[in-house]
C-alpha cells in the first residue's frame, strides 16, 4: 500500500527510546530513509539492526543536540549520506523534577539547551536548505505542559512554552517559503521520561497509541498535533482559570498525589 512517507528522507532526533523510537518503527514500514539520532550509540545500532529489513534504509548519528558543533557536523554527514531531509522530527527532550527547596540552575540550563536550543540548532541548519528549495517539513515536539507553570516542572514547562512560541512564529514566517512547520503537543505518553514521574498522570496513553496519533497527524500535515482530547480540554480550562485559583489547585493534595 502507498504511504505518505514513501521515498522520503526522515530525521528523528531522540530515537533511542519512547516516542522517537516508536516513530522510527512506524516509519520503517514505508519505503523511506531514516536518519536516527541520539546520544546512546548502542541503542541506535540495535534499532538500526532491527529496522534494516529491506523496505527502509537506516542511518544512525551519535549526537548531543545541546552542542551546536555536534549538530552542525551531524547535519553535514546526514546530507552526505542521505541527501535532502524531507521531514525533520525534532523530538529530543529531557525533564527534571525541580526540588521544592529552591532550584538547581544547571538542570535549568540543560533543559533549555536540549529542549529548546537542540531544536533551534537543527532548524538553523535545515532552513539553509529548505528556503532555497522551497520545500521541507519541520516537526517540533513540544508538550501540553507548555500551557501553565505546573509545580515541580518549571524548567520543563518553560522550555516547552519557549519551543511552542518559537515554532508558531516560524510557521507563519515559513508559509511564503513553502516550508511546513508542525508543532506536536502530547499529553502523557508511556516512555522513559514518564516512567520517572511520581505523580498521577491523567489519560496516560501507551507509546504505540501516542505515536500513532503523531504519525497520522504528520501525514495530514496538521499545523498542531495535540492529544489526548480529554486532557486537552482540561488544559484549556486550566489555562483560563485565574492565578489565585491555579495556586489553590496546585497546592491541593489531590493534585500532587503520588502514583501507586
Ligand atoms: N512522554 C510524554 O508523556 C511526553 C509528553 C509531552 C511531550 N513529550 C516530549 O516528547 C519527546 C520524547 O520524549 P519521550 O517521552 O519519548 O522520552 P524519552 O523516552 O526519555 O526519550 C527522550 C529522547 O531524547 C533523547 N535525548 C535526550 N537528551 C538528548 C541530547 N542531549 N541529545 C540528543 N538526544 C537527546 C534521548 O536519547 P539519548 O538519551 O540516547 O540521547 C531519547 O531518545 C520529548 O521532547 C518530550 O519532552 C513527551
Amino acid at each position: 500500500m502507498k504511504s505518505y512517507y514513501d521515498n522520503k528522507v526522515i530525521l528523528i532526533t531522540g530515537a533511542t527510546s519512547g516516542i522517537g523510537r516508536e516513530l522510527a518503527i512506524r516509519f520503517s514500514e514505508s519505503k523511506c530513509t531514516l536518519l536516527l539520532l541520539g546520544r546512546r550509540e548502542k541503542r541506535l545500532l540495535e534499532l538500526q539492526e532491527k529496522l534494516n529489513h529491506g523496505v527502509c534504509k537506516v542511518f544512525t548519528y551519535k549526537c548531543d543536540v545541546s552542542d551546536r558543533a555536534q549538530v552542525e557536523s551531524a547535519y553535514k554527514q546526514m546530507k552526505m549520506e542521505a541527501g535532502f531531509i524531507d521531514i525533520a522530527v525534532l523530538n529530543s527532550g529531557v525533564s527534571y523534577r525541580m526540588p521544592n527547596s529552591g532550584s538547581n540552575v544547571e538542570d535549568g540550563e540543560s533543559t533549555f539547551a536540549i529542549n529548546y536550543f537542540g531544536a533551534v540548532y537543527f532548524i538553523n541548519e535545515l532552513l539553509k536548505d529548505y528556503i532555497p528549495a522551497r520545500k521541507g517539513m519541520i516537526v517540533g515536539v513540544s508538550s501540553l505542559a507548555e500551557s501553565r507553570g505546573f509545580p515541580g516542572s518549571g524548567y520543563y514547562c518553560a522550555s516547552k512554552a519557549a519551543l511552542s512560541i518559537y515554532l508558531e512564529s516560524l510557521r507563519v514566517e515559513m508559509k511564503k517559503h513553502n516550508v511546513k512547520v508542525i508543532t506536536v503537543k502530547p499529553g502523557f505518553v508511556v516512555s522513559e521520561m514518564t516512567d520517572k514521574n511520581e505523580f498521577k498522570m491523567p489519560f496516560l496513553l501507551s507509546t504505540v497509541r501516542g505515536t500513532d496519533i503523531i504519525y497520522r497527524g504528520i501525514a495530514k500535515e496538521k499545523r498542531i498535533i495535540q492529544f489526548p482530547l480529554r486532557l486537552l480540554v482540561l488544559i484549556k480550562i486550566l489555562k483560563l482559570i485565574p492565578p489565585a485559583l491555579f495556586d489553590l489547585l496546585g497546592n491541593m493534595k489531590e493534585f500532587q498525589k503520588v502514583k501507586r
